[in-house]
């Protein structure tokens, strides 16, 4: 019986809520036996498969045949990655961590058996905040280039190329259901002593949409000198563009639409995974490739869908239209935007105004 129920967090507190997986280790107790094996692969704060799966099963069997392997998978290319992927399996015992081996080792091409259900907890746990770690680190890279008007790409190619240590990252949002809420995880397993990084990178990580959607409301002023009324197109509303999904948990849109309702933008929205009525209901007018850029005064992508990619920017914006393109992933074509007499801009990166034909001012970013 395997245990996939979802493990979020509460949205006020950030705390763990654990309350599908004992309702699940309860139906379980009620309808399974003591010979069946009960897997957990949720993620879940390290102690939870002993504290939270384990009593309704000794409760009502008297003893119990439990393991804790880790679902590891990245979205979109699940299937292929439940065999690719060294599955990590924790026992209760001995006879518990057998048969956990004897049901992987039918799946995945490797298993990797460790020594408790607890450090195959925390075996899933330290894969993604060390994710959220990493890209954070870009991040804030990328914050710190932009207050000295330098190009964070320019600083992190020159860093990482032939250099024999580990690569900095690229900025970017970090989001999606799992490392929107598997730090928080991470956080309550550090007990009372909390993390020293963990929750610095979830905030920092957190801070980016809010970031990018204050440059882009405040370069709107300084191009137009009001805000309200004005009109941004935002492409990619799922939190990620590769592999394409449709999932908006964890998307960057939902803390940015704050920031341009309170400036009374007009956000019209555009992505080929995400269904209108979604939009409509994150508070997006939906429209089409062409109108997001012929008929607004600035757009900002937001993922990196193979869609936006391919855009033959210029072209589009030919006929005049936005005159700010956010590209949050820098994906789009710099010199066809600036050609076409647009400002063009990424995370941490705001050229020189000057160097487009848009008239001189304040520096975005500043208050
Ligand atoms: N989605 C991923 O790619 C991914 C990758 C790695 C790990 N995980 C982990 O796997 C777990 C599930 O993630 P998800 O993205 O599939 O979540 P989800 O919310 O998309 O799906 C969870 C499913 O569990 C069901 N469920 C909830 N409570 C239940 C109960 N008491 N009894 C029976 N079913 C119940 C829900 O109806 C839903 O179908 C989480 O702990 C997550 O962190 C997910």
């Amino acid at each position: 019986m395997v245990l996939s129920v979802s493990t979020p967090v509460d949205e006020r507190t950030r705390r763990p809520d654990l309350t599908n997986l004992a309702a699940a280790a309860r139906q379980v107790a009620r309808w399974c036996g003591p010979e069946t094996l009960v897997v957990v692969r949720s993620t879940v704060p390290v102690g939870t498969s002993r504290r939270v799966v384990l009593p309704p099963l000794t409760d009502a069997w008297g003893r119990a045949r439990l393991v804790m392997a880790p679902e590891r998978t990245i979205q979109g290319q699940a299937l292929r990655e439940l065999v690719e992927l060294p599955q990590v399996v924790g026992g209760l015992d001995a006879e518990s961590l057998r048969a956990g081996q004897d049901l992987f080792g039918g799946l995945a091409h490797q298993v990797v058996p460790v020594s408790s259900l607890e450090a195959a907890e925390l075996v899933k746990l330290s894969n993604n905040c060390h994710t959220d770690l990493i890209y954070s680190y870009g991040n804030e890279v990328a914050l710190i280039a932009e207050r000295h008007g330098l190009d964070p790409l320019e600083v992190i190619r020159a860093a990482n190329l032939d250099y024999p240590r580990p690569n900095l990252s690229r900025p970017g949002y970090v989001g999606g259901g799992c490392l929107s809420k598997d730090p928080y995880l991470m956080v309550e397993s550090a007990g009372d002593r909390g993390t020293f990084l963990v929750d610095a990178a979830r905030r920092l990580n957190e801070h980016l949409p809010v970031h990018v959607a204050t440059a882009v409301v405040e370069e709107i002023r300084r191009q137009r000198g009001t805000t309200a009324g004005a009109r941004l197109a935002v492409l990619g509303w799922a939190y990620k563009g590769w592999p394409p999904t449709d999932d908006m948990r964890g998307t960057p849109i939902v803390p940015m639409m704050p920031v341009f309702r309170e400036a009374g933008l007009v956000v019209l929205g555009h992505d080929p995974m995400v269904t209108d009525d979604v939009v409509r209901a994150h508070g997006g007018e939906p429209t089409s490739l062409d109108k997001a850029f012929s008929d607004a005064d600035a757009v900002l992508v937001v993922n990196d869908h193979p869609d936006y990619r391919a855009l033959e920017v210029g072209a589009l914006l030919g006929g005049g239209g936005a005159k700010l393109v956010y590209d949050s992933w820098r994906i789009l074509d710099e010199s066809a935007v600036t050609a076409a007499g647009a400002r063009y801009a990424g995370i941490g990166y705001l050229p020189d105004p000057d160097r487009v034909a848009v008239p001189a001012g304040a520096r975005p970013g500043q208050a």
